[in-house]
């Protein structure tokens, strides 16, 4: 493992240790994907006794969280849920991210829009001034990828399918290299409203 590596390694496990102090007992938890993730739910099985559960953001936090030995809760049976625990791939100086490299980012948005609280945990050198070095990912319905694909190209980005990989909820990824994206919730409206986009990685409108 490469130094850079070995200290986001680091990085990511003392910012989800840090995040465990913000779950209080008998609440239910809503749990994010990724590397930095998992640290958190390995932290978050020594409370498993003491919380009422977890939603989940994902089948690959689902299985990590039951074999914490926590149980995974229906977000339909929870109502508003008091904290959502999540990495990112990059954040700004105002905290508005991209996420979705780990191709969750419909499910994140829904348990993160879900939560009073959201707590994230990225490690320094996720911070840019300006978003967009990290390809920004977009969640598309199959039949609209090429569709969706030439109005991402309108707007200025260079879309990358990811080819091989299917979402939880059965979509495909397209990543948007070279955006410079001086108005995340501009962008994030934009795309969102794009027919056959499902959901797009930029979390800035949350006030
Ligand atoms: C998954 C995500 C992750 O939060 C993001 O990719 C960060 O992952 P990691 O903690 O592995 O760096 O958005 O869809």
């Amino acid at each position: 493992m490469s130094t850079s590596s070995t200290s986001a390694d680091a990085g990511k496990r003392a910012a989800a240790a840090a995040a465990l102090r913000f779950v209080e007992d008998d609440s239910i938890v809503g749990v994010g994907t990724g590397s930095t993730v998992r640290y958190f739910i390995e932290g978050l099985a020594s409370r498993r006794g003491r919380i009422e559960g977890a939603v989940s953001s994902s089948e690959q936090s689902s299985a990590l969280l039951r074999a914490a030995g926590i149980a995974v809760l229906d977000l339909n049976a929870c109502g508003p849920i008091p904290l959502y625990v999540d990495g990112a791939d990059e954040c700004d100086p105002w905290k508005r991210l991209i996420k979705g490299g780990g191709a969750a980012l419909t499910r994140e948005k829904i348990v993160a829009e879900a939560a009073r609280r959201f707590v994230c945990i990225i490690d320094p050198g996720k911070r840019v001034d300006v978003l967009g070095r990290f390809p920004l990912p977009v969640e598309v319905i199959p039949m609209a990828r090429s569709l969706v694909a030439r109005k991402l190209v309108q707007l200025g980005g260079q879309p990358v399918w990811r080819d091989g990989v299917v979402t939880d909820n059965g979509n495909w990824i397209l990543d948007v290299h070279n955006l410079r994206i001086t108005d995340p919730p501009g962008l994030e409206s934009e795309i969102n409203q794009l027919p056959g986009v499902v959901s797009v990685g930029l979390f800035a409108r949350r006030p």
